[in-house]
């Protein structure tokens, strides 16, 4: 993919936080001179986010940015290094210490590649500290911003359109029944060679999402504007070209 390369320590954050509090994402981008045109694509697990977000993204040219990727590397990270995920400082002062790259489709943490090792059933359980920690959130949200300055982005996550980028120009809610979320989880699982029975996904997939839904900081929600998608008995290539289409709309 075209120019897919973060280098988050190389790019601090902290100017452009600052305009984003002063001005809004739209704002900031015409004050440098460079509009770019932001998609923001939030949703449950397992609603094909991530396929369609990257799939949209490369259809349209425009930066790739997979934000679940950045919670998922800050609790690894953290693991690996004995920490206790609930001390909040603690686990902010790793956000803050580590390299994440997105260099789609590997994710870099301080220049290995643990793209797999971010995806497996432990990690995503683990993930939850990183999501509920305010510190870690408002550090990952002001990256997300620096990334994005002035440029055309597809962002998926779970708070891109409610709180990363309330000014976003095309804010899309991707979701499906849990069912249908859950079987496609478990296909993913199968092919990295983890098994488990539908049952059990579908619960911890339920947790996950409760757990989402009803955390204090950056919940999962859709914005008010955003566009409600439900991709059940959609094909990938129907959901991205629904999405398109969306877009499309506001360019
Ligand atoms: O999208 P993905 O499944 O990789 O996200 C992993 C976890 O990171 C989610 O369960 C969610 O709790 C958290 N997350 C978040 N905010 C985002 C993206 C992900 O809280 N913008």
């Amino acid at each position: 993919m075209r120019d897919c390369l973060y280098l988050f320590r190389e790019r601090p954050p902290a100017a452009a936080t600052a305009q984003h509090e002063k001005f809004g994402t739209t704002e900031i981008a015409k004050s440098v001179g460079l509009s770019g045109m932001i998609v923001t694509i939030d949703g449950p697990a397992g609603a094909g986010k991530s396929t369609a977000a990257k799939t949209l993204a490369a259809r349209l040219g425009f930066r790739f940015l997979d934000t679940g990727a950045m919670y998922r590397a800050v609790a690894f990270a953290a693991q690996r290094r004995g920490i206790d995920l609930a001390d909040e400082a603690e686990l902010l002062r790793v956000a803050q210490e580590i390299q994440i790259e997105l260099r789609d489709p590997l994710v870099l943490l301080d220049g290995e590649d643990v793209t797999r090792a971010l995806r497996t059933m432990e990690v995503t359980s683990l993930t939850r500290h990183a999501a509920s920690n305010a510190g870690v959130r408002n550090y990952l949200v002001a990256l997300q911003r620096a990334c994005a300055e002035g440029q055309n982005v597809v962002t998926e996550g779970r708070d891109q359109g409610t709180v990363a980028f309330p000014d976003a120009a095309c804010k899309i809610f991707l979701t499906a029944t849990p069912e249908e979320r859950a079987r496609r989880r478990m296909q993913d699982l199968e092919a990295r060679g983890e098994k488990f029975d539908f049952e059990t996904v579908l619960a911890r997939q339920h947790e996950r999402d409760q757990r989402d839904r009803a955390r204090e900081v950056g919940p999962l929600a859709p914005a008010a504007d955003a566009v409600l998608v439900v991709t059940d008995g959609m094909s990938m290539e129907e959901v991205v070209d629904h999405l398109e289409m969306l877009v499309r709309r506001k360019q």
